[in-house]
């Protein structure tokens, strides 16, 4: 069988509303992209079906793809990948297995915490219990609406007047629930902790949170599929849903390392901005006063990025932000050993055109900014077991603690 018939037999995915996407025994595959005529065919395969079933895009060569396959296509997916020669490497035997052991098996409390990950519902009445707790403290932004009319909400931590702003954007990908999580949790001890070291990041420095950008996306991967990770909103051109909103923004738009497929993970949409969810958090963006730092939060690879992605060019204050991931790392690897990579996204992953954090330092003129990658290394990839959602946070935020400092140091803040 050669790898056109493959694509169009394979990987159909097709639910009836209100039905949940189950992944029974799939297998996800990595596969070593070795050469351009490997790059091609993998690319094609993305190109001919609803590319919902890559994990990772195949983006460039000597990078890995990774790709979700079902059972009764193991048999053409093997032939597929001696008639390419391609290395494989199966990384999950049973994706549902992982879906299915995500949250804890009994929830030991009513209350928001981070035992287990929570929907978009209950983190926003988690912040609407914040807000009356700390109305001194705290503002809440409902600075867009989405596709499908949810509000997008940032809060902002504000002890004193005239600080410098350090903003987080979490969970632009929908399948990566760690991020909201962590956003949560980070928010949650910048609010309670007692550690000077932390109290003093409060009080000398404003917090612009937004827990859930991509919501919904989010609520999709609760409702319905949990591997979805761009936005909802459908186009005239094509069947497949939904821009990738990481490739979204007004900067180097559609240019490498992004794809003119609607059925593409890395979809970069028709036009710049062309997402609700991206115009409004760029707008909103442009009204922060003092804003001296941009984070985004993802999963998962373990990686500290920063700009750029578009090119392998260095930015000006490339040295600098090399300097400042290079403390923040070897502050996360402290606690536990999670040991990250630091770089510009170009070199330490991909070209990637269109991100966030290049936007923030391209055009919203951020001085510093930085993408993090969070836990795994695909072991369990965006299905990060919830017992390991306090781990991360803790080790996240001795990276902060670390960032800011040397931020600090080299005069960013
Ligand atoms: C969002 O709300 C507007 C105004 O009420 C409505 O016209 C539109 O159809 C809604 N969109 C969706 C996807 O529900
Ligand atoms: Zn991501």
């Amino acid at each position: 069988m050669n790898f056109l018939t493959l694509a169009i037999l394979s990987l159909c995915f097709l639910l009836t509303s209100g039905e949940k996407a189950r992944f029974e025994n799939y297998r996800v595959y990595s596969i070593k992209i070795q050469n351009e005529q490997q790059l091609e065919v993998l690319q094609y395969l993305e190109n001919s079906q609803n590319g919902l079933f890559y994990i990772e895009s195949p983006i460039s060569v000597f990078k890995s793809a990774e790709i979700i396959v079902a059972p009764h296509r193991f048999a053409d997916i093997t032939e597929f990948f001696e008639r390419y020669q391609l290395e494989n490497e199966i990384r999950v035997d049973n994706l549902q297995k992982l879906i299915d052991n995500e949250q804890p098996k009994f929830t030991p409390r009513a209350t928001f915490g981070w035992e287990k990950y929570y929907d978009l519902e209950n983190i926003y009445s988690w912040l609407d219990q914040l807000l009356e707790q700390y109305p001194n403290e705290l503002t809440n932004y409902n600075f867009g609406t989405s596709y499908e009319n949810r509000t997008i909400r940032a809060v902002k931590l504000s002890r004193k007047k005239g600080n410098p702003t350090i903003f987080i954007e979490s969970t632009i990908h929908a399948r990566e629930w760690i991020t909201a999580a962590t956003a949560t949790y980070i928010l949650n001890e910048f609010l309670s902790s007692s550690d000077p070291q932390i109290k003093e990041l409060v009080e000398n420095y404003d917090w612009v949170f937004v827990p859930v950008l991509n919501v919904d996306g989010y609520a999709y991967t609760h409702s319905t599929n949990r591997m979805w990770r761009k936005t909802r909103q459908p186009y005239s051109s094509s069947s497949c849903i939904g821009s990738d909103p990481n490739r979204n923004f007004d900067f180097h738009h559609g240019d490498v390392g992004s794809s003119t497929n609607p059925c593409s993970e890395t979809y970069a949409g028709p036009k710049p901005f062309s997402e609700p969810e991206t115009f409004a958090i760029s707008e909103f963006i442009k009204t922060v006063d003092n804003l001296k730092l941009y984070m985004s939060f993802h999963s998962y690879s373990q990686l500290l990025l920063f700009p750029f992605g578009h090119t392998y060019d260095h930015a000006p204050n490339h040295k600098d932000m090399f300097q400042i991931g290079t403390k923040t790392i070897e502050a996360i690897s402290k606690r536990y050993g999670t040991d990250y990579v630091t770089g510009n996204i170009a070199e330490a992953i991909y070209l990637a055109s269109g991100s966030s954090i290049d936007w923030a330092y391209g055009v919203a003129n951020v001085p510093i900014s930085f993408t993090f990658e969070f836990r795994d290394k695909g072991q369990h990839g965006f299905i990060l077991p919830a017992d390991q959602i306090i781990p991360n946070s803790l080790e996240v935020l001795d990276g902060l603690k670390a960032l800011v400092k040397e931020a600090k140091l080299l005069k960013y803040l």
